[in-house]
């Protein structure tokens, strides 16, 4: 009996809220553990959508708990929306159901709008961020200025700490990005009123992971992002501030290497990226369009339009490698019917030499082009399978040599968006 880490393997989106859904029937306790609300995992259940930014996506699940690690960075407006929104359709949220780190950051309006303001200033060059203010408020953490949760429960202190935090931001604002200066007593009265809602939901999750693996219980951590958007790991700059990788489960919701089993990485059956930055397999092309729309693929958080391109199993190779993926769970695969010719990635080519690697330098990744394996595809539609028999014989070719080409098994296929629609391979907690 094992935990499990749910990771996503390409540049985020990759499905991890569906897979993450469907995992939790099996897990006893759901842990966020980087990340904030630049995250939207979708869940489809019985027809019925809801997207997830920072409560787990084991949440629909009565009497599973859930919990939001250290690692995570919380805009507790936006964790009191999703309680409450959630509340609205049925779902039990009393503290014995959810957990938030006392360790956990607190995203402030002034991060807000550090994140807008500089992404203005950049103009063309922009990364693309969602806007939530999500690298400046991990820039405090670094920086050792940021403000906890536990921080709700000291009014006196946490004003104080607003206070000094605020005085440095809008001298930064105004001076450096010209952008408005925040007012100080509307942030204060604001959080006090928040810390009133959220203080009995802070708990020492660490402990609790701990108590829970004694007690014979099994954990679900639930990756957010993807590994090629990782701090360190991802296409630098166009990255987001946290690490994805699953190394990270332990840092951020306090556990041990050894508690963490195996490792599953999702993989969407082609690419997608929302915001700017390196993107060697996108499509341009009515094909680009086809995926584009198939997958409805427009973010769930910010409502961009994502861009599409083919599979590139050199970026899923590198988060086989990254985050010791022990299986590989795919979605989407239904997306493809309908394409004549499928296309895989296998490998770069830079001035003139193949390489099987992701490179550090934007430079060189703008000079790599990929090189392709083309696939016959299929039009069946394939929403209805539930057993890999069911699929087209060209399906079950396309995935033999996703699992030969990155030599990982693959745990799951997804050929829908509700929870029923997947063909399940094997049980990861096993
Ligand atoms: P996440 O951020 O990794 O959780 O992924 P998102 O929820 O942002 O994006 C994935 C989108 O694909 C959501 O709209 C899901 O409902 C949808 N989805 C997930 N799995 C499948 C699948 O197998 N087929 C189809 N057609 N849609 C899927
Ligand atoms: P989920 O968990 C896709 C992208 C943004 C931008 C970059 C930096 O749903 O897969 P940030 O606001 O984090 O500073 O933005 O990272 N990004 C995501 N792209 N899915 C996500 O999360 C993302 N979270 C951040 O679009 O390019
Ligand atoms: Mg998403």
């Amino acid at each position: 009996m094992g935990n499990v880490v749910v990771i996503g393997t390409q540049w985020g989106d990759e499905g991890k809220g569906k897979v993450v859904d469907l995992m939790a029937e099996k897990a006893d306790l759901i842990v966020r553990f980087q990340g904030g609300n630049n995250a939207g995992h979708t869940l489809v259940v019985k027809g019925i959508k809801t997207i997830c930014h920072l409560i787990p996506s084991g949440i629909l699940h009565d009497a599973k708990k859930c919990l939001i690690g250290n690692g995570v960075v919380v805009d507790p407006e936006v964790l009191i929306q999703e309680i409450d929104s959630l509340r609205d359709k049925g779902v039990d949220l009393n503290p014995g159901r959810l957990s938030l780190s006392e360790k956990a950051h607190l995203i402030m309006p002034y991060h807000r709008a550090l994140d807008v303001a500089r992404e203005a200033v950049k103009g063309q060059s922009k990364i693309g961020t969602t806007g939530r203010g999500i690298g400046p408020c991990y820039e405090d953490k670094v920086a050792r200025i940021g403000i906890r949760a536990l921080d709700l429960l000291e009014t006196d202190v946490l004003e104080e700490k607003i206070r000094i935090n605020l005085e440095e931001k809008n001298f930064l604002l105004t001076r450096f990005l010209n952008a408005e200066a925040l007012e100080l007593r509307p942030i204060v009265d604001a959080y006090l009123d928040m810390a009133a809602i959220l203080v009995p939901y802070i708990s020492d999750v660490s402990v609790e992971i701990d108590a829970a693996i004694r007690g014979g219980k099994k954990i679900l951590f639930e990756g957010a992002q993807g590994t090629h958007l990782d701090i360190d790991h991802g296409t630098y700059p166009y990255v987001t501030s946290s690490n994805p990788i699953s190394g990270a489960a332990c840092a951020g919701a306090g556990v041990g290497p050894d508690k963490l089993h195996h490792i599953a990485g999702i993989v969407k059956a082609y690419t997608t990226r929302v915001g700017a930055g390196p993107f060697p397999t996108e499509l341009l092309d009515e094909t680009g369009d086809y995926l584009q729309q198939r997958g409805a693929e427009f973010g769930a958080t910010t409502g961009r339009r994502r861009r599409c391109g083919w599979l590139d199993l050199v970026a899923v190779n590198n988060a086989v490698r990254l985050n010791g993926l022990t299986s590989l769970a795919m979605t989407k695969l239904d997306v493809l019917t309908g394409l004549k010719t499928l296309k895989i990635c296998v490998a770069y080519e830079l001035d003139g030499k193949r390489i099987s690697y992701v490179p550090a330098g934007l430079k060189e990744m703008s000079r790599c082009v990929p090189v392709y394996e083309d696939f016959p595809g299929w039009k069946e539609e394939i929403s209805g399978a539930r057993e890999m028999s069911e699929l087209p014989a060209a399906a079950g070719e396309y995935l033999k040599r996703i699992e030969k080409i990155t030599g990982v098994s693959l745990s799951l296929v997804s050929v829908g968006p509700g929870r029923e629609q997947t063909i399940e391979l094997m049980d990861p907690f096993r």
